[in-house]
C-alpha cells in the first residue's frame, strides 16, 4: 500500500457532507494529499454504503479523474443517506489507504413525499400596505427520543424557525431568492439534537423578503405575489422506532401582533420590543389570542432541493464613533458591507433608536439622504427600533440587509459606546480561495476591496450593488464570473443561477437584464423589460458557465446550460441581417452588395448597454448614450460579441459531442468576423468609436485579420497615450484592457495604467479611502460630489491580473488541470505572491527580486502539471506537482 499519498477535501456536489440533495447521480471529489514530488493519479475506486450495505463499488477505473466523479450505483431514493470512500492509485500497482468515509443524503425527491400544507398566517390584507411580519407557532408531544430528525422547510417570503426556543441552522434569508414562479428552493435541517421527549415547540417568523418586498431599481413590490406562506415537513423517527412526522397543517396557530411591524429587503425593519411575545418560541406559551393558520393548497411542483452555498453571518466590525460638524453621531465601520447592524440598548420603554445605513458621508462629513438613481425614491436603509425599557436589550434585524459603512445613529438613550454595536457581513458563505499579497500596498488594498465587492453582491445571486437596485444584472455577472471564481468557490453559486437563468429566459431565447427576474410577470420598470438581449449582459448565458466550465473544469454545466446557451445564441442568429432601417437605407448599402451581404451576418438591431460607464460617463450624459443606443442599436458591439460567442459555442459543441452543431459555430463565427472587419476597420487599424474598449474588444475577441491586428494595437497604444496612460473602458472592457496588454507583450503599459493614481484609475480610488470597487470610476471626485455606487463589483476584474500575470498563476486546461506559471515582474514590485485552491489542491507562486536576480517558487498540487515560464525568457520547464525553485537573472 501507498502511505505517501492520502485523499482529503471530500466533497459530493461541491459539499462538504451534503444534507437533502437531489441530484440523481451526485459527482464525487477528492484531493490528493502528499509530500512526494510529482503524483499523478492513475486509477480510482469509490465506494457507496447505505447502512454498512455496499450499495456501488465502481472497482478499479483507470482514469486520472479526481473530480466531478459521478455516482454509478442504483437510482437513489428520497431521504437516502449514504456514505462513500475512495482510494487511488498513483502508479500502477501502488495504491493508497481508503479516505476517511464523507457521506450524503438525498432530500424529497418526489412531488408525494411533501405530507405538508402551505398554509397562509396572514387575515385580509392590503397589498399596497407594508405589514407586520407574521409569527406562526405549533406545538407537538414526542413519547420518546428522537433518534433522527429532519426538517424540510420553504416559503413564499423569507422565513425563520425556532424549534423548543432554539435557532434552526445557521442560514440566513432562507428559502433564498431564485425565479419564484417556477423554481422554488426548500433547505433540509438535521434537528434531532434540538427535540426533546415530551412538549415540544416549533415556530416560524415569516418576512416580505424578495417575495412580495421591494425589488430593483424601481422597488416593485408583490413581484410573485401578495400573500405569504410557509411549507414545512419534520419527519422524526423515535427511539422506539415510531415515525413522526409534523408539518405545516391547520393546527399551526399564527398572529401578526409580533415585534416585526415592516421588514423589507431594501427599506429595513421597524422592530418594537414592546410588543415582543415572550416565550412563543416554547413549549406552553398560551397562544390562545393567535388565529388559526389557513391551508392555502398542495402545490410543489416548483419545489427543488436548495443547492447553492448558504447566507450566514459572517465577518463582524465594531464602530469608531464620529460626532460629525453638524452633530449627528456616526458609526464608521470602517468597511463598506452588506449585511446589517446588531446592538445592545438599555434605557427607557418607548425609546426609539433609529440607524439610517449610507456608503459614504457628504461633502461636508454629514450622513446626507441617500439619493437613488435618478431619484425614483429614497433609499431607506433603515432600522428603527423602541426599546422595551426592561434592563439590556439586544436586537439584529432579520429579513433585510443594507449596503453601507456608516450608519446616522440618533434617538440612542445615554452615551453611545463602539462596544454596544456591531456590524455584520451577510453574504453567501463560500471558501475564499484566492490570496494575493505583494510589496505595493495599494495593489493589496485593491485586492482586498474586490474581495469585499464580491462579498458584499454575493447574496444568493450575483447582484450589482448591494444598495440602490440590488438586482441581479446578467452584465455584471457575466464580467465578473471568472474573477470571481478566482476569489471564492463560486462553482454551486453560479451552476444555481445559471439553473435560474435558464428559467428565465423568454420562449424566443432571449435573456432579461435581470435573474432572477422581478418583471417575469410582464410589469415595472418599462427601460429594463424593453430592454432584453442587450450585448454582453444576455451572452452571461453563454458566457458564464463557459468561465465556470474553465475555471472548475466540471463540463456538467455545460450540459446542465446547453439548451440555454443554444436558445440565446439562436436568437442572435435569428436576430443577424436585421438591418437598421438607416443602414439598409443608407447610399453606402443601396450601391454595395458586398455590404448588403455582410450586414446579413451582422447584429445591427436591438438595445444594448454599450461598454456602459466609460470614465466621463455620468450623470446627465449617460442618457444620451442610451437613447443613442435605443435609436441607433450598437452593431460593433453587438456583433463583436454574437462573433466571441459563436467561439465559445463551438468549443461547448465539440467538448458535447457535438460535431455538426460545432463545425456550424464555427463557419458563423469566421463569417461574422470577417463582416466585422470589412464593416468597422479601417485600413489604417482604426475604428469608430475611437476609444480604448473598442481596440481592446477587437483585439481579445480575435475580429482582426492578422495583417491588421497591429495596426489595432497601434491605435490602441496612441488612445493610451491620449489618455495620457488613464484607463478610458467602461463595464464590457475593463477586464480584458490589460490582459491584451500583456498578451501583446505591453507589459509595461499594463503596470502603467494599475499603478496609475489619478482619475480614472483603480488606485485613484484607493487614495479616496475606497474600501470596495465604485460603480463609476469617478464615484467621488476631486472636488468631493459624486456619482454611483461605491459597491460594484465589475471593474474589479482587474484582479485576474494580478492572479494570471503578477502572480502569474494562469489555468493551461479548465480547471487547472495544467497550470501555466508566467510571472511578469514590473512595476517597481520586490516581491508578489499568490494562491488559488484549485480543485486539485492549492497552487502558489511567489516571487522576490533581490540585487536583480529573481527567485521564483512554485507549488504545484498533485494530479496536475504545470508549464513554469521565467521572465528571462528562457525556455519553458515542464514540472510535475510538488515545490519548485528556480532563479534568474532580470534585465537591468
Ligand atoms: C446597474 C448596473 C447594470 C446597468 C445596466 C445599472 O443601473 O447598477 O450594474 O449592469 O444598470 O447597464
Amino acid at each position: 500500500m501507498n502511505r505517501d499519498v492520502s485523499l482529503s477535501s471530500l466533497v459530493c456536489e461541491y459539499q462538504h457532507n451534503p444534507l437533502g440533495i437531489d441530484a440523481p447521480r451526485p459527482r464525487f471529489s477528492w484531493q490528493l494529499v502528499t509530500d512526494r514530488p510529482d503524483i499523478m493519479q492513475t486509477a480510482w475506486q469509490v465506494r457507496v454504503h447505505e447502512d454498512g450495505r455496499l450499495l456501488w463499488d465502481s472497482g478499479r477505473v483507470n482514469s486520472d479523474q479526481s473530480t466531478h466523479v459521478p455516482y454509478g450505483g442504483p437510482p437513489l431514493r428520497s431521504r437516502q443517506r449514504c456514505s462513500w470512500r475512495a482510494r487511488v492509485w498513483t502508479g500502477s500497482v501502488s495504491v493508497s489507504a481508503w479516505s476517511r468515509a464523507a457521506g450524503w443524503e438525498t432530500g424529497l425527491l418526489q412531488e408525494e413525499d411533501w405530507q405538508a400544507d402551505w398554509i397562509d398566517p396572514e387575515g385580509e390584507i392590503d397589498p399596497r400596505a407594508f405589514k407586520p411580519a407574521p409569527f406562526l407557532r405549533r406545538e407537538f408531544r414526542l413519547d420518546a427520543p428522537a433518534r433522527r430528525a429532519r426538517l424540510y422547510a420553504t416559503a413564499q417570503g423569507l422565513y425563520e424557525l425556532w424549534l423548543n426556543g432554539r435557532r434552526v441552522g445557521e442560514r440566513w434569508m432562507t428559502p433564498g431568492w431564485s425565479a419564484y414562479h417556477t423554481r422554488l428552493e426548500y433547505q433540509t435541517y438535521d434537528v434531532t439534537h434540538l427535540l426533546q421527549p415530551g412538549d415540544n415547540a416549533l415556530g416560524a417568523i415569516l418576512g416580505d423578503g424578495w417575495w412580495r418586498g421591494k425589488l430593483s431599481l424601481d422597488s416593485k413590490r408583490n413581484s410573485y405575489g401578495e400573500r405569504l406562506a410557509l411549507l414545512l415537513q419534520m419527519e422524526i423517527t423515535l427511539a422506539d422506532g415510531n415515525r413522526i412526522v409534523v408539518g405545516s397543517d391547520e393546527q399551526w396557530r399564527a398572529t401578526s401582533e409580533g415585534p416585526i411591524r415592516k421588514s423589507d429587503w431594501k427599506d429595513g425593519e421597524v422592530y418594537d420590543a414592546r410588543m415582543e411575545l415572550p416565550g412563543w418560541r416554547l413549549p406552553g406559551f398560551d397562544d390562545g389570542d393567535w388565529h388559526p393558520a389557513r391551508v392555502v393548497g398542495r402545490d410543489r411542483e416548483r419545489l427543488v432541493a436548495s443547492s447553492s452555498p448558504p447566507v450566514r453571518r459572517r465577518e463582524r466590525f465594531t464602530p469608531r464613533i464620529l460626532t460629525s460638524p453638524g452633530g449627528q453621531t456616526i458609526l464608521d465601520f470602517g468597511q463598506n458591507i452588506s449585511g446589517h447592524v446588531q446592538f445592545r440598548a438599555q434605557g427607557p420603554a418607548g425609546a426609539q433608536v433609529k440607524l439610517t445605513h449610507v456608503e459614504t458621508l457628504g461633502k461636508t462629513g454629514e450622513v446626507e439622504p441617500a439619493q437613488t438613481f435618478l431619484n425614483m425614491e429614497r433609499l431607506l436603509q433603515e432600522v428603527h427600533y423602541t426599546l422595551r425599557g426592561d434592563g439590556e436589550e439586544r436586537y439584529a434585524p432579520r429579513f433585510t440587509s443594507q449596503g453601507f459603512r456608516y450608519a446616522l445613529l440618533e434617538g440612542w438613550p445615554g452615551e453611545p459606546r463602539p462596544e454596544d454595536f456591531e456590524a455584520v457581513a451577510i453574504y453567501s458563505d463560500m471558501a475564499t480561495t484566492g490570496r494575493f499579497a505583494c510589496s505595493n500596498e495599494a495593489l493589496n488594498r485593491l485586492h482586498g476591496n474586490v474581495l469585499w465587492s464580491m462579498k458584499g453582491n454575493f447574496m444568493d445571486v450575483p447582484t450589482d450593488c448591494p444598495t440602490r437596485e440590488r438586482a441581479g444584472w446578467t452584465g455584471d455577472a457575466q464580467v465578473f464570473a471568472r474573477a470571481g471564481a478566482t476569489l471564492m468557490d463560486c462553482a454551486a453559486f453560479f451552476s444555481r443561477w445559471l439553473r435560474d437563468l435558464a428559467a428565465e429566459q423568454k420562449a424566443d431565447g432571449a435573456v432579461p437584464n435581470l435573474v432572477p427576474n422581478p418583471y417575469h410577470d410582464g410589469k415595472g420598470m418599462f427601460l429594463v423589460r424593453a430592454t432584453e438581449g442587450s450585448a454582453g449582459w444576455a451572452d452571461a448565458a453563454i458566457m458564464v458557465p463557459w468561465a465556470m466550465y474553465q475555471s472548475f473544469g466540471d463540463r456538467a454545466v455545460l450540459e446542465q446550460q446547453y439548451d440555454s446557451m443554444r436558445a440565446w445564441y439562436d436568437f442572435m442568429r435569428r436576430r443577424a441581417g436585421k438591418t437598421h432601417w438607416l443602414r439598409r437605407l443608407s447610399p453606402r448599402t443601396l450601391l454595395s452588395p458586398a455590404r448588403r451581404r455582410r450586414l446579413r451576418v451582422l447584429q445591427d438591431r436591438g438595445y444594448h448597454w454599450g461598454e456602459w460607464l466609460e470614465p466621463g460617463d455620468s450623470f446627465p450624459w449617460i442618457f444620451f448614450g442610451l437613447v443613442k443606443r435605443l435609436l441607433f442599436s450598437a452593431p460593433y458591439i453587438a456583433s463583436a460579441y454574437h462573433k466571441h460567442c459563436a467561439d465559445l459555442m463551438a468549443q461547448t459543441a465539440d467538448l458535447l459531442n457535438r460535431p455538426d452543431e460545432a463545425r456550424q459555430f464555427r463557419d458563423e463565427a469566421k463569417a461574422i468576423g470577417e463582416a466585422w472587419a470589412e464593416e468597422f476597420i479601417a485600413a489604417d487599424g482604426s475604428l469608430k468609436p475611437d476609444r480604448q474598449a473598442s481596440y481592446v474588444r477587437a483585439l481579445a475577441f480575435d475580429l482582426a485579420p492578422a495583417a491588421l491586428r497591429p495596426k489595432l494595437v497601434k491605435q490602441l497604444l496612441r488612445k493610451l497615450e491620449e489618455a495620457d496612460h488613464h484607463v478610458g473602458t467602461g463595464f464590457l472592457s475593463t477586464g480584458m484592457l490589460l490582459e491584451v496588454l500583456a498578451a501583446e507583450g505591453r507589459n509595461d503599459l499594463a503596470w502603467k495604467l494599475l499603478l496609475q493614481e489619478s482619475n480614472p484609475s483603480w488606485l485613484y480610488a484607493i487614495n479616496k479611502g475606497a474600501t470596495t470597487i465604485w460603480e463609476t470610476w469617478d464615484a467621488v471626485r476631486e472636488d468631493g460630489s459624486g456619482f454611483g455606487s461605491h459597491n460594484h463589483y465589475s471593474k474589479g476584474v482587474v484582479v485576474e491580473f494580478l492572479y494570471r500575470r503578477v502572480a502569474g498563476i494562469e489555468l493551461a486546461a479548465p480547471g487547472y488541470r495544467r497550470i501555466r506559471i508566467q510571472p511578469t515582474p514590473g512595476g517597481g514590485l520586490t516581491w508578489a505572491e499568490g494562491s488559488i485552491q484549485t480543485p486539485y489542491g492549492e497552487v502558489s507562486s511567489s516571487w522576490r527580486i533581490e540585487d536583480g536576480d529573481f527567485h521564483l517558487e512554485v507549488r504545484i498540487p498533485p494530479n496536475t502539471r504545470a508549464e513554469v515560464q521565467l521572465p528571462d525568457g528562457s525556455a519553458t520547464r515542464a514540472v510535475g506537482s510538488g515545490r519548485h525553485c528556480w532563479s534568474c537573472r532580470l534585465e537591468a
